[in-house]
């Protein structure tokens, strides 16, 4: 797992996915470029353990629904680190209701972060992928309720349900240029997100669970790092990481 001379843009790289990733690339030699939106304090904290570590890292605020703003993350990290390689598409959003509560806000905020936030930086990092001639991975984080449904989030559902067709649709695009485009897709991981979900809801989950136990983000960074410096014959795939939650 050899990522020496890579540079690889996390989105949303202060939460648990994302920081777990964003130290097992820098762990494996990868400069790495922390997106966070608000929570600058936790980007920072990131960036330090990194250097700390003899890794290089560098943070940079975006909001992944705004194109514009995709764009600049994308020339600052280049800018910075001369070149990019790897873009994980991690930033996400829950807004859980059943449909028939379900507002407008609620529905758009998840598609406008989940789906377009993903559109945004693909679109964003294609150019330069292309230009710099040499390759390219790209790993967007969807979920297994983009495969299989779930009641209570059908904007969430949809939106991750969107990521894996345009995972695969980029997939076919770009593998002519050995850029690789995989999904991952997580069950149920211990992280702020599922921290808001109430001890019902967690207690049905783990029943269905073979391993008998809630996902870890490392367990998720595992596979991404996987995804990142294989050598390039995966890609259009979804990977799962749920503990058998989905089988
Ligand atoms: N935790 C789970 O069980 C689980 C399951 C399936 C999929 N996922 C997916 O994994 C990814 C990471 O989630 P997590 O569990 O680490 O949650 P998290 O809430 O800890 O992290 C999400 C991160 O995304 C950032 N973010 C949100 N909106 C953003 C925006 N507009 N621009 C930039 N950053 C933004 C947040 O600030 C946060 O740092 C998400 O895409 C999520 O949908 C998580």
């Amino acid at each position: 797992m050899d990522l020496n001379g890579k540079t690889a843009i996390i989105t949303g790289a202060s939460g648990g996915i994302g920081r777990a990733t964003a130290l097992s690339l820098a762990g494996a030699g990868a400069s790495v470029v922390l997106n966070y939106s608000s929570n600058r304090e936790a980007a920072e904290e990131i960036k330090e353990k990194i250097l700390n570590s003899g890794g290089s890292a560098e943070t940079f605020k975006a909001d992944v629904v705004d194109y514009s703003q995709c764009e600049i993350l994308v020339k600052s990290a280049i800018d910075h680190f001369k070149r990019i390689d790897i873009l994980i598409n991690n930033a996400g959003i829950t807004r859980d209701n059943l449909l028939a509560r379900m507002k407008a806000e609620e529905w758009h905020a998840v598609i406008d972060t989940n789906l377009n936030g993903v559109y945004n930086c693909c679109r964003a990092v294609i150019k330069p992928l292309l230009k710099q001639k040499s390759g390219g991975r790209i790993i967007n984080i969807a979920s297994v309720a983009g495969i299989y449904g779930n009641s209570g989030q059908a904007n969430y559902a949809a939106a991750k349900g969107g990521v894996i067709a345009f995972t695969r649709s980029l997939a076919k695009e770009l593998g002519s240029r050995d850029i690789t485009v995989n999904a991952v897709a997580p069950g149920f991981i211990e992280t702020e997100m599922t921290d808001q979900l109430s001890d019902q809801v967690k207690k049905q989950a783990l029943e269905h669970i073979a391993l008998g136990r809630f996902g870890k983000p490392e367990d998720v960074a595992e596979v991404i790092l996987f995804l990142a410096s294989s050598s390039g014959y995966v890609s259009g795939q979804v990977i799962a990481v749920d503990g058998s939650l989905s089988m």
